[in-house]
């Protein structure tokens, strides 16, 4: 009996020091001794042999029995430190790694002015109202004093879808469906994007529109010019005068085309001004009769004026931009100069 206890014995220590892991450990405790293991075994079948020698042999198997549960409890310390140990190897942080930037966004500088716009008028009392860019030839055109075959389409080359649906040219369009649909006062601002086959450093396929519309009772060109006027000094600066030009737009009369003191030289003559000192910035206009009339508004008790500007145009103004089509490649390093608190 002992020789055979020592053998098992041996056999399992040597097992149990080169086990690589707390899985294979527990296997070799189920192995010795577990209610099917080796020494457990031996243990049963101690009543097969003579009763004087089970003491003697009993003892025998328990130290042998200990010396496994000892091992086995020494290994098991052994590879939880190992494992603890490979644990904060795989989980080392260098504290002294710089940190990882957080990139800050901005708004792109065509919603920055388009957002000073806004705030301007809505101060003045006027509403922001939105429209399709999807639109009926006759709101885009016929319902504004552009019937069919008129040559002031060729103004806005457009892009039709057929022969009455087209991508809307200008943000007049939802104008006409406000005033169908509301009685005076309105006093709104469209706004979004237009669409016209265009495409060079000044014009751009898509560009971005806001319209103002104000239809009330004794409205005249003095309003128009007032309204302008402070719209002026608010997006470029307090010194700005503007210049009101006669002009031709089908869906006003008087028709304006509404220059600004150059925003870089102030009125010197520069680059941006090639030497004028004016920009053209916007046209206006009293809304032509016939627009009211189509719109089922009674022109001989109401009057309004109109005007638009591409928001496009303003940002390349007021920040000097020479070629439009830096406002759509969206360049990094282009946009992050108009990031606030630079
Ligand atoms: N809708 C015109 C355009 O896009 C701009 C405009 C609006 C002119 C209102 C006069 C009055 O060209």
């Amino acid at each position: 009996m002992r020789e055979k206890v020592d053998v098992l014995l041996k056999e399992a220590l040597i097992k149990i020091s080169g086990a690589a892991d707390s899985v294979g450990l527990n296997d070799l405790r189920v192995k010795y001794l577990g209610r099917n293991g080796e020494l457990t075994a031996l243990l049963k079948g101690l009543k097969d042999i003579p009763p004087q020698d089970r003491p003697a042999a009993g003892k025998i198997i328990n130290e042998a029995r200990e010396a496994i549960e000892e091992a086995l409890k020494h290994k098991e310390e052994q590879l939880k430190a190992q494992e603890k140990q490979r644990r904060i190897e795989a989980e080392r942080v260098d504290i002294t790694m710089p940190g990882k930037r957080q990139a800050l966004g901005t708004l792109h500088p065509l919603n920055i002015v388009k957002n000073e716009i806004v705030d301007i008028f809505t101060s003045f009392g006027f509403e922001l109202c939105d429209g399709p860019e999807i639109e009926f030839d006759y709101y885009n055109f016929q319902a504004l004093n552009i019937p069919k075959d008129h040559p002031a389409r060729d103004m806005q080359d457009t892009f039709y879808i057929n022969d009455n649906i087209l991508l809307r040219t200008h943000t007049s369009p939802t104008q006409a469906h406000v005033m169908e649909s509301r009685k005076p006062p309105i006093r709104i601002l469209s706004h979004g994007k237009v669409y016209r086959s265009d495409d060079d450093a000044t014009h751009s396929p898509m560009f971005h529109q806001i319209e103002g519309l104000v239809i009330d009772t004794d409205i005249s060109l003095c309003d128009l010019k007032g309204i302008l006027d402070e719209f002026a000094r608010g997006i470029f600066n307090e010194n700005t005068k503007t210049r009101f030009r006669p002009s031709y737009f089908p869906f006003t009369e008087p028709s304006v085309e509404v220059d600004v003191t150059c925003s870089m030289c102030g009125g010197e003559g520069c680059r941006l001004c090639k030497g004028t000192g004016w920009i053209e910035v916007l046209g206006a206009g009293m809304v032509n009769h016939r627009v009211l009339l189509n719109c089922g508004i009674d022109p001989e008790k109401y009057g309004g004026f109109a005007f638009g500007l591409g928001i496009e145009r303003i940002t390349m103004i007021k920040y000097g931009i020479p070629d439009m089509r830096l406002l759509f490649e969206n360049e990094v390093r282009f946009l992050s100069q108009f990031r606030k608190g630079r």
